[in-house]
This record gives C-alpha cells, structure tokens and sequence, in this order.
C-alpha cells in the first residue's frame, strides 16, 4: 500500500498585494508542499515566485487565504499542527548575505553552529560543502573577495549544511555558468534524501528538469503543477 505523502507547508486561496489597491503579487494560489518534495517554481519575472516564496517562509502574511506549517516530524491529521507559526526553513536569498570579513567556510558553517551544530561538526561539513561546489581553493578567502558566483555557491552551502527542514532558495544559480549550476543543483537535491524539503524559483530550464515538481507561475497564479 503507497502511504501518501504528508504536507508541510499548505497554502489555501492564499493572495498577496504588496500595498493596497495594488496588483496582487500572488494570486487564490492553493498548494501544498509535501514532505520530500523539490519543487521549482518557474515563471516569468515579476510573475510571483519570490513573494511565494515569502509566503511559504513565512516572511510575509497573505492578505487574504490561509497557510499552515506542520512541525518537522509531526504526522498531520485533520485537526493537527495549526499552531505552527512559520517554519524552520533556511533561506539562499538572490543576493548571497554572507559576512564579509569572515571566510567561506565560516560563512559555511555559521547557520548551522546558531542552529546548534558542533562548530568542529559544522566546519567539516561546510569543508565538504564547499569542494562540492568547487570552492575547495576558497576555504580561507574573505567573502568580500569572492566574485558574486562564488559568493552564491558559499551561501547555497550554508543552507546545505545548516541540515534545515525546508529549503528555500531564490534563484540560486542566477549568477552561474553551466557547470556551477549543475554542482548547485546536486548538492541541494542531495538533502532530501537526507530528508530535507527543497523549494527553490528559477528560470533556468535546466534547474527545473531535475526537480521533482515544477509550478509554472503567471502573473501570481500557478498555471502549471507537474
Ligand atoms: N517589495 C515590493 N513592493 C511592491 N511590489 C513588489 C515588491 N516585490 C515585488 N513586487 C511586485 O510583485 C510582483 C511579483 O514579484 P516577484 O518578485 O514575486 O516576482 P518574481 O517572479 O520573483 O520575479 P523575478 O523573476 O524577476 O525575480 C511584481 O509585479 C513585482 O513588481
Ligand atoms: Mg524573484
């Protein structure tokens, strides 16, 4: 018997205007993000996948409809996990917000040593991230000397090693060449079988072919969910 996969977060006729009397940004979208999934929200710029994003996170409230989050591990049932305000999701924003006196590789680490991870723990694992990526020359380099691809990749390991629930990740390849995109790529959907959750909006159609789920977003409705 297939056991259906459980939701962590749910959207219901979610809307979103960014200031009143203004075109809405995210249009009675309705979804759910399933526990395991890799969704890439594709669309045209301006279409809504950066503010769905938001939604999803729990940065912004919707204007109108609801969203819960299910706590990591729970197993919802009707009446379940309501209560759940935001959810424990790492962000890779579009710009890369790393520290930049620190070194890639504690910029690496640093969510996960705050969300409680070993810092040896953590630096090992940011080490391991980082030659992934193809930083390995770029351990002890400021982030304030990386170029903006290279400062990207150093905040998608961070995301990676901070070992969240939930991943979000707003167009993390947008500043790389084919092959950074490709590395980008595997590394993150290398965390949902570890049991991460894994959102990302991209352009790119090379992106999108390797997730599991593509919402196809236009002007702040999902067109297509395939
Ligand atoms: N901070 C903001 N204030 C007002 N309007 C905004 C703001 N951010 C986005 N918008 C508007 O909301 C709509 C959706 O924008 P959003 O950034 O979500 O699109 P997107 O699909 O992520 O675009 P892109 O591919 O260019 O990143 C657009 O019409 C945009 O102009
Ligand atoms: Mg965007």
């Amino acid at each position: 018997m297939q056991v259906a996969a459980s939701p962590l977060v749910s959207c219901r006729g979610v809307t979103y205007m960014y200031s009143r009397g203004a075109a809405p940004a995210v249009v009675d979208v309705t979804m759910d993000v399933l526990r395991g999934d890799s969704i890439c929200l594709t669309g045209p710029s301006g279409s809504g996948k950066s503010t769905l994003l938001a939604i999803l996170g729990g940065v912004v409230q919707p204007s109108e409809g609801s969203v819960r989050w299910w706590a990591t591990g729970e197993r919802p049932s009707r009446d379940t996990a309501t209560d759940v305000h935001g959810c424990d999701a790492s962000w890779v924003m579009q710009t890369a917000n790393l520290l930049p006196r620190a070194h890639a590789l504690e910029n690496a680490a640093l969510e996960a040593i705050i969300r409680g991870i070993p810092p040896s723990r953590a630096l090992a694992r940011s080490a391991a991230v980082l030659d992934e990526l193809g930083l390995g020359a770029f351990y002890r380099t400021p982030a304030r000397k990386l170029s903006g691809g290279q400062a990207q990749r150093v905040a998608v390991a961070r995301s990676i090693v901070a070992s969240a629930p939930l991943i979000l990740a707003d167009e993390p390849t947008g500043q790389l060449d084919s092959v950074s995109t490709a590395r980008v790529v595997s590394a993150l959907l290398a965390t949902v079988p570890a049991g991460a959750t894994v959102v990302m909006a991209s352009h790119d159609p090379a992106v999108a072919e390797r997730c599991s789920r593509v919402l196809t977003m236009v002007d702040g409705t999902i067109r297509d969910d395939r």
